[in-house]
């Protein structure tokens, strides 16, 4: 069976990534990651690593601007040829050059029930407004900053005594499934077919 390739783009511990590489590793998946891009030396670098799937950092200090930073990202993804973008824990706006290239086929995983708390701090914004449920929710990327079409959502649960940290590691505890669930969907099927589009 020839499995849709799919690019992951992390900068982070990687906990989701570690999520799809373990479903990937199952005969049956639809999806093979072909490869993993960080924007530092993040420490999920390691699952990719491990598994034997090449790995990139590419960093905004190294680059001119922030236009020759995108044009790099854009340009390393493309050379991976996927199918699908994964946004997994990607703690950067991914600018035009990706979105030109991969429009419509890149998603995001985002810790907190969106349209409320987009942005960086979605679990700390959700606890400070009191909110008694979180989760996560998973988006087709845009332009805008977690403004994209919701196409999966999970709750949790918030708890009188959760800490951002308990909370968050509550959300990635569901959040890996869900987002493990959409790649599945939006890759299945489409091995032999033009771009996926979502
Ligand atoms: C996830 O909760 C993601 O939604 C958020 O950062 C976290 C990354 O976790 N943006 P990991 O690197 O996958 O462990």
């Amino acid at each position: 069976m020839t499995r849709t390739p799919i690019a992951v783009l992390i900068s982070g511990t990687g906990s989701n990534l570690a999520a799809l590489l373990r479903a990937s590793a199952e005969p049956s998946c639809p999806f093979v990651v072909v490869g993993v891009i960080a924007d530092r030396d993040a420490s999920g670098l390691e699952h990719a690593r491990s598994a034997g799937i090449p790995t990139e950092v590419i960093r905004l200090a190294d680059h001119a601007d922030r236009a020759a930073w995108d044009r790099a990202l854009a340009a390393s993804v493309t050379r991976l040829e996927p199918q699908l973008v994964v946004l997994a824990g990607f703690m950067k706006l991914v600018g035009p050059p990706l979105l030109d290239a991969f429009g419509g086929r890149i998603v995001n995983t985002h810790p907190a029930l969106l349209p409320s708390f987009p942005g960086a701090h979605g679990v700390r914004d959700a606890l400070a407004h009191g909110v008694k449920v979180s989760g996560a929710t998973v988006i087709e990327v845009d332009a805008g900053v977690d403004t994209g079409r919701i196409l999966a959502q999970v709750p949790v649960e918030v708890r009188a005594e959760d800490t951002e940290h308990d909370l968050h590691e509550r959300i990635k505890a569901a959040e890996q499934p869900l987002l493990v669930e959409v790649v599945r969907g939006l890759t299945a099927g489409r091995q032999d077919g033009p771009a996926a589009t979502l």
